[in-house]
């Protein structure tokens, strides 16, 4: 593993506005649903450079003019017709050109960068492609004068399918790229809720003096999602939850939950945290997945009143497939903050509803003095919802109100609702904040690439260990939270999934 740690104090491409911007793989799925509409959005708010160019890459033989066609009619579709403000629309598609590229032909990148020659030398990068291409384009744009100690790189996950196939790609950026010039999304990390987490717990000292295992019974992390796969077959039969879902997202959030203050909020000082707390992670042995992991995959059920198909009958299924749709685990991170503290981080496809929620179950009072039948109420919570309808919540215990009521307790939440607190109630979408944080060449919305590398190895040792034990896929039918074991697992340690706090 490249020593990454110091790297990005290297200052030539942070901390400068970059005015171009490339976007390769222009016309596909994640450029037209997201990227487009973020630019637009940035537009808006007036928050691009006068200067920015944008340079839409692709295969396709179109035009300028036919492109400006096809970004209006994906604006129209995914902001609405009705929502485009005519002067933002037209500024954003001047800013717009057109260049026909094949990725893996090498004197393709020579036009683009006759193309680019004019323009201003500091360019960003975005590979919105898959990363089988990340070398050869990285490769090409080299050999063709493209790349200087000022560009940027922008590259999406996948970043590989284990440890080893991640070093790969890391290797074949770092031949063309520094560390301070590679900007590695995780889009949660520009979710508007997951940055409040670092204000919520680094500005407030009421929570941070007593956030750790003294204070904290358990974490739970869920992440769980209505929709299946997608038309994403291909991809997702041979990732599963745990390398779609964990290796990143969930093991991001799980570090700004767990990690140290940083010193300063800059991008080597976060990143070096989330690293710590990386390598405290426990391996989960053989003989502890019975007790640390539950791997499921939906079965035949009910989605919205409606007959829904299990995984093994979506059309184009692999019907032999024994990849997970969801995954339970108990994980613990050995240090002094968190010794004794587990995480439970749970993600599923096909579950009831979507809901992206961090739980900060605290322990109880040493001595209980109310009565004993209200023993297990007398806890609090503090429930960060970070998707849908983004709020923070804090679980506190009262007095029943009236005179008959005795000392009678109850739970009520301390709530807040981040969209309506704030008169600016547009919460931005995560790809907006990444991609001005990425023109603004700030790197710690991003992944580093030891944190990576990290990741994946825990991942893969669980993995590893899940594959040597008889332990089967657990099914659970379409529209429910899970299979039963992952709440026999959760119960096992005496900790229940929030969903089921209140029932007992
Ligand atoms: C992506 C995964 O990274 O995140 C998808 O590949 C998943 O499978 C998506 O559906 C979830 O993102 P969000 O922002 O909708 O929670």
């Amino acid at each position: 593993m490249s020593d990454s740690s110091s790297s990005d104090e290297h200052t030539t491409a942070t901390g400068i506005l970059s005015h171009s911007f490339v976007l390769f793989g222009a016309l596909g799925d994640l450029s037209l649903r997201k990227l487009m509409p973020a630019l637009y959005q940035l537009e808006h708010a007036q928050l691009l450079s006068q200067e920015l160019e944008i340079m839409a890459v692709a295969r396709s033989a179109i035009s300028t003019a036919e492109l400006k066609q096809r970004v209006e009619h994906t604006l129209n579709q995914y902001i609405g017709a009705d929502q485009l403000n005519p002067s933002t629309l037209s500024r954003l598609l001047q800013r717009l050109c057109y260049c026909q590229v094949d990725l893996t032909q090498a004197h393709d990148y020579i036009t683009l960068v006759q193309a680019l020659s004019s323009w201003q030398p500091q360019v960003t990068f975005y590979l919105a492609t898959p990363p089988n291409l990340y070398s050869d384009i990285c490769q090409h744009l080299h050999s063709a004068g493209g790349v200087n100690s000022f560009s940027r790189i922008v590259v999406e996950k996948p970043i590989g399918h284990d440890l080893a196939s991640s070093k790969v790609i890391n290797d074949a950026l770092a031949l063309y790229f520094d560390e301070s010039q590679i900007f590695r999304i995780d889009h949660y990390l520009g979710k508007e809720t997951v940055q409040n987490l670092i204000a919520l717990r680094f500005a407030n000292p009421l929570f941070e003096s007593q956030w750790n295992n003294q204070y904290i019974d358990y974490v739970e992390i869920s992440v769980a999602e209505d929709v299946g796969i997608e038309g994403r077959w291909g991809y997702f039969d041979k990732a599963g939850q745990m390398r779609d879902m964990v290796q990143n997202h969930l093991m991001q959030l799980l570090c700004l939950v767990a990690m140290d203050p940083p010193s300063q909020l800059d991008a080597s000082s976060i990143r070096d945290e989330k690293v710590k707390v990386l390598r405290s992670l426990k391996p989960i042995k053989p003989d502890e997945i019975r007790h640390h992991l539950v791997l499921g995959q939906y079965a035949d059920g009910q989605f919205k009143q409606a007959p829904a198909p299990g995984y093994l009958n979506e059309s184009d299924a692999n019907t032999s497939s024994n990849t997970e749709t969801f995954i339970a685990l108990r994980a613990e991170i050995a240090n002094w903050r968190w010794t004794g503290t587990p995480f439970y981080l749970r993600t599923g496809k096909r579950m009831a509803s979507k809901v992206t929620e961090i739980v900060i179950h605290y322990k109880p009072n040493s001595h209980y003095i109310f009565s004993p039948d209200q023993a297990s109420l007398a806890k609090n919570r503090l429930v960060i919802r970070l998707q849908p309808s983004e709020s923070i919540s804090l679980q506190v215990l009262t007095k029943e109100q009236g005179m008959d009521k005795g000392m009678q307790l109850r739970r009520d939440p301390l709530q807040l609702d981040l969209a309506q607190s704030q008169s600016n109630a547009r919460i931005p979408d995560a790809y907006e904040r990444l991609l001005l944080e990425a023109l603004k060449g700030n790197q710690s919305l991003f992944v580093r690439r030891d944190e990576v590398e990290i990741a994946w190895q825990w991942c893969d040792q669980v993995r590893h260990s899940f594959q040597s034990t008889d332990q089967p896929l657990r099914p659970y039918p379409v529209g429910s939270n899970g299979p039963k074991e992952a709440n026999d697992m959760i119960q096992m340690h005496g900790h229940l999934w929030y969903e089921d706090c209140d029932e007992i």
